[in-house]
């Protein structure tokens, strides 16, 4: 067995927060074990929780164009969440829910080591860019360790919102050259509370 369907079972079993009740799939994510690029969304919705499988819905559909617009199918990269378990009514997740799900991503991350991590919205940016405003950070990258992370909009904002989808599809296109000159990229330090996610 996979490392990564070890760790899918486990979260399966997981009940910590009161939305596993609710769901009706957890979604752990999907992709490449050995992907290059990670992308992190915020929460499954309805047609995630129906599937067990994150972005199936319109902002997935737009995910797939936008990956599409640098050549990459979603089997190429690995595709996740901040929680797994759908919220009530798709209401933002709670820093709770965020605290106890942590783990699992921390553990995504150490399997499948990505060259990039991809933050989709302003709660996975949250995680790696504490403090940071989506509005300015947006299409910029930081190399820390091996690992370069680029903050962009979610698909599911930009899908109607003319200024932000400009913005989203200009800044996938520049995830292949951040990806080529990684090795030239000047490393940036850490701030304390980034360090535990940076330690992989
Ligand atoms: N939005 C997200 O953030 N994740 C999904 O999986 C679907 C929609």
């Amino acid at each position: 067995m996979s490392a990564l369907t070890e760790l899918y079972n486990e979260i399966a079993l997981c009940q910590q927060c009161e939305i596993a009740k609710y769901r009706t799939k957890v979604v752990p994510g999907e992709g490449a074990e050995d992907a290059d690029i990670l992308f992190i969304g915020e929460a499954p919705g309805w047609h995630e929780d129906q599937q067990g499988r994150p972005f199936v819905g319109p902002a997935g559909k737009y995910l797939d164009e936008l990956l599409a617009s640098i050549n990459l199918k979603r089997e190429q990269v690995y595709i996740a969440n901040v929680i797994k378990c759908r919220p009530l009514g798709n209401r933002d997740p709670l820093p709770i829910e965020i605290h106890n799900c942590r783990k699992w991503l921390e553990c995504q991350i150490e399997i499948i080591r990505p060259k990039m991590i991809v933050t989709l919205g302003r709660y996975s940016m949250a995680m790696f860019f504490p403090g940071k405003s989506i509005s300015k950070i947006h299409g910029t990258a930081q190399k820390r360790g091996n690992v370069i992370y680029y903050a962009m909009y979610h698909p599911a904002a930009a899908l109607h919102q003319q200024s932000l989808r400009q913005a989203i599809e200009a800044d996938m296109l520049k995830i292949p050259s951040f990806l080529t000159q990684a090795q030239n990229m000047t490393e940036v330090e850490p701030q304390p509370q980034q360090l535990k996610m940076f330690e992989i």
